[in-house]
């Protein structure tokens, strides 16, 4: 195929993927409604789990990545719904350019965590790639060029979302963490939902950001703070610590963005009063595996 009907190939499967969109796999089941803390998440430690998630394979054996972000269960409702639909987790995420995998091909490790929330070792719902302000095909390009990303779990009661946040290098640097990388992801997300451009080495637990972002007609207010105490101030268990210390600083600061979410504007005909209940993972991870494949190559060859 030429490079021109492999482009083709790429935007006539674009209207699908847009069509593929209406939720169409089961709900998962609900999450129960425990107790919340007024903090709108508990910390994992204290149910026997961990801020840093389980990786196979480290050297040394037994290291994590750090869980540096938190969306708090005092969040709106609707965005505590994994959920493209609705104004859900996914859509917030989107509002921010942060999309499911590169045509739902995951590529790269996958991880666990233990939220401390009696579900035990849980393996991340999903990975979400920097789109580069494309939803349908800007993540394959992140997955090439390295960048933003993150991998996401929801703690069972209070509805939290957990997310594990880094940059990392390109695909031929076998995808490592870039140095400062776990500061730097969690504060280039917290820039891009706030607006505001964040400098990870002047955070500290006085620090506050405040913006507002905008997908699919609803538009989400975010204010966020740093919470100490979550994870460890140090390098040590960190995976890739040996190149993500940078400068005689440890590989994290320790702090942990606590993210409390609202929705300031919705679409017509959306009153907010019922909170979404469907759940979707997305419209790429829909396409089957030889189609992705296919159209994978596709774009590879765009740049
Ligand atoms: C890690 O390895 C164990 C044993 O091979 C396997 O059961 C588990 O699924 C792996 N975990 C992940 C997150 O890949
Ligand atoms: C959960 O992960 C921890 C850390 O890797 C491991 O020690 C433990 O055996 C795992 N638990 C189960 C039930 O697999
Ligand atoms: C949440 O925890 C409850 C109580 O342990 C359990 O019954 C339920 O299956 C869990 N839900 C999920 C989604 O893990
Ligand atoms: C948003 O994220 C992108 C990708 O990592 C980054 O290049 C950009 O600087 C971030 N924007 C802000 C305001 O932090
Ligand atoms: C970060 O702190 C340094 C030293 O205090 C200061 O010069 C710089 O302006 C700060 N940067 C931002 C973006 O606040
Ligand atoms: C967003 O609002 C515009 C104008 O009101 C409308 O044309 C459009 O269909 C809406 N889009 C969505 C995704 O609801
Ligand atoms: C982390 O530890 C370093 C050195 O021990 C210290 O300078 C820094 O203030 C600590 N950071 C936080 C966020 O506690
Ligand atoms: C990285 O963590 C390991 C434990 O997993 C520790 O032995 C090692 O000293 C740490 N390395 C650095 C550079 O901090």
């Amino acid at each position: 195929m030429t490079r021109l009907a492999l482009a083709t190939a790429v935007f006539a499967i674009a209207p699908w993927l847009a069509a593929a969109s209406a939720p169409c796999e089961p709900s998962t089941p609900a999450l129960q409604a425990f107790a919340k803390r007024a903090d709108g998440y508990n910390n994992p430690a204290d149910g026997g789990g961990s801020m840093l998630t389980i990786v196979n394979n480290t050297y040394p054996a037994g290291q994590g990545e750090p869980i540096n972000v938190i969306l708090s269960g005092t969040s709106d409702a609707q965005v505590l719904v994994d959920s493209l639909d609705d104004g859900g987790f996914q859509n917030y995420m989107l509002s921010t350019f942060l999309a499911h995998e590169c045509l739902g091909v995951h590529f790269g490790d996958t991880q666990s965590a233990n939220l401390g929330d009696g579900d035990g070792n849980v393996t991340q719902v999903a990975v979400l790639r920097w789109d580069y302000g494309d939803p349908y095909v800007g993540s394959c390009k992140e997955t090439f060029n390295g960048g933003l990303h993150l991998r996401y779990w929801q703690q069972n009661g209070t509805k939290a979302f957990f997310l594990a946040v880094s940059v990392e290098m390109d695909e031929a640097k076998g995808h490592d963490i870039v140095p400062d990388g776990y500061n730097l992801g969690r504060d280039e997300l917290v820039g891009n939902v706030t607006q505001t451009s964040v400098e990870s080495r002047n955070v500290t637990t006085a620090s506050t950001f405040s913006g507002q972002t905008s997908y699919g007609n609803y538009t989400y207010q975010t204010d966020v703070t740093y919470v100490a105490g979550l994870l460890q101030n140090s390098s040590i268990g960190i995976n890739h610590n040996i190149t993500v210390e940078e400068d005689g600083y440890a590989a994290i600061d320790g702090l942990v963005a606590v993210l409390q979410v609202s929705i300031v504007s919705r679409p017509a005909g959306d009153t907010g009063a019922t909170a979404a209940s469907s759940s979707s993972s997305g419209a790429i991870s829909l396409l089957p595996p030889a189609v992705a494949i296919v159209t994978l190559a596709a774009v590879a060859a765009l740049w």
